[in-house]
């Protein structure tokens, strides 16, 4: 007897062509060189320390005193972080996740009923659709102007919204675009989300990687905005560290309490954040400003190599603001789904199609930044050369 899965489970399982190649490759033994690494534990670079892994042992996670929106002390911790940023979170605005998908998923739960229907940028982050899709919600996407930076513009948000739409999300600084939000591009969002009462989400995972001084920046949207809005943070990109499994959402003032207490009940149904992590987020949050920088140099590195390598040549970069990630421009001579293809086939690079993220342009390939310096330099090596032959 077969299982029959629910809908909100029932993808279809066939690789696409490109995951097909990658897994062929790999069968065969070729040693790929991933140009989209994002993992940052597998990247040479060791963000986790004996004072980290000692705080894990706090006497106090030998007991289980479990706090719907998570333990004082690591609430405390994490507006503190906030603090060292010039941020002023109320710790008792802040709700502890294991880690941003969770939080997508909590508040997809308090928002939207099956059938209800969330705005999210385009081009951007693709897990919205599987974290939509598993609490019954569907994704509707508003164009991200590339001709003005990747701006969000108010009509063509305003053009989306139907009568289920229930929030409109953000991710700021963008993956993969690293566009971020400016002062008017929030107040564009509110304005729907005033009009049509619609609470405001924006992903802020990579807030600590923008590469340019901007006092227009959005920096926390929950503490800007005049609607209820909601800040996602995390430990897996703020300290490099995804394996903790901690995560952290920002209640604005406009988020009224009977809503909070609703999150809390939500949160109270799993209980999902461990103790010893709690008692170690201190610990964590005092040594995400090192893992940063270590990361922030690796990326500008890779930054120099990239520029270096591509110069003169049919390969391209588009303007990068900030993030983890760069996209590329390769001649459209061929799908960016089978340019990714080639890639892995004749030069065992593993890229991802623009098409992934939603560019509105053909020719787009997205790379991470974060890779040993020498597997990406290797790897852009052969991508350019790649380039070359297509159009000789
Ligand atoms: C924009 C964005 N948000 C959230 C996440 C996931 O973060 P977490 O590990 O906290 O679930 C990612 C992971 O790459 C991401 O790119």
């Amino acid at each position: 007897m077969r299982i029959r899965p629910s809908n909100r489970a029932g993808w279809d399982l066939t690789p696409n062509a490109f995951s097909a190649a990658c897994q062929r490759r790999i069968r065969e033994g070729q040693q790929l060189l991933d140009l989209v690494q994002s993992n940052p534990t597998r990247i040479g670079l060791d963000t986790l320390t004996p004072v980290m892994l000692d705080a894990l042992r706090h006497p106090a996670s030998t007991r289980y005193e479990p706090n719907p929106l998570g333990i004082p002390c690591a609430r405390e911790a994490v507006a503190s972080w906030y603090a060292r940023r010039g941020l002023a979170v109320n710790p008792d605005r802040l709700m502890l996740t294991a880690s941003s998908s969770e939080a997508y998923g909590t508040l997809l739960k308090l928002l939207c009923d099956p059938g209800d229907s969330i705005l999210v940028p385009a081009p951007s982050y693709p897990l919205f659709d599987q974290l939509a899709r598993l609490e019954g919600v569907t994704v509707k996407r508003y164009p991200l102007m590339m001709e003005d930076g990747w701006r969000v513009c108010e009509a063509m948000v305003q053009q989306v919204v139907d009568s289920r739409t229930r929030a409109i999300f953000a991710v700021s600084p963008n993956n993969p675009t690293g566009s971020y939000l400016h002062s008017s591009e929030l107040r564009s969002i509110e304005r729907v989300a005033r009009e049509h009462n619609l609470a405001v989400v924006c992903d802020e995972v990579f807030a600590e990687y923008v590469w340019k001084e901007d006092t227009d920046r959005v920096v926390c949207a929950a503490l800007e905005a005049d609607v209820p809005t909601f800040s996602l943070g995390g430990l897996s990109k703020s300290a490099c560290l995804p394996q903790m499994k901690l995560g952290w959402i920002v209640m604005g003032e406009h988020v009224d309490q009977d809503t909070i207490h609703r999150l809390e009940m939500i949160a109270d149904t799993y209980l999902s954040v461990s103790t010893p992590i709690q008692h170690a987020a201190g610990a964590f949050l005092d040594g995400a400003t090192l893992a940063r920088d270590m990361l922030a140099q690796r990326i500008q590195e890779n930054l120099a190599v990239l520029e270096h390598s591509i110069r003169a040549t049919p390969v391209s970069v588009l303007p990068i603001d900030g993030g983890w990630y760069a996209c590329l421009r390769v001649p459209s001579v061929m799908s960016d789904e089978q340019w990714a293809e080639l890639l892995v086939l004749e030069d065992g690079v593993v890229v991802h199609p623009g098409s992934f993220f939603g560019f509105p342009i053909p020719g787009i390939l997205v790379i991470g930044l974060i890779a040993a310096t020498n597997v990406f330099r290797e790897g852009i090596q052969r991508l350019v050369a790649r380039g070359e032959k297509v159009i000789a």
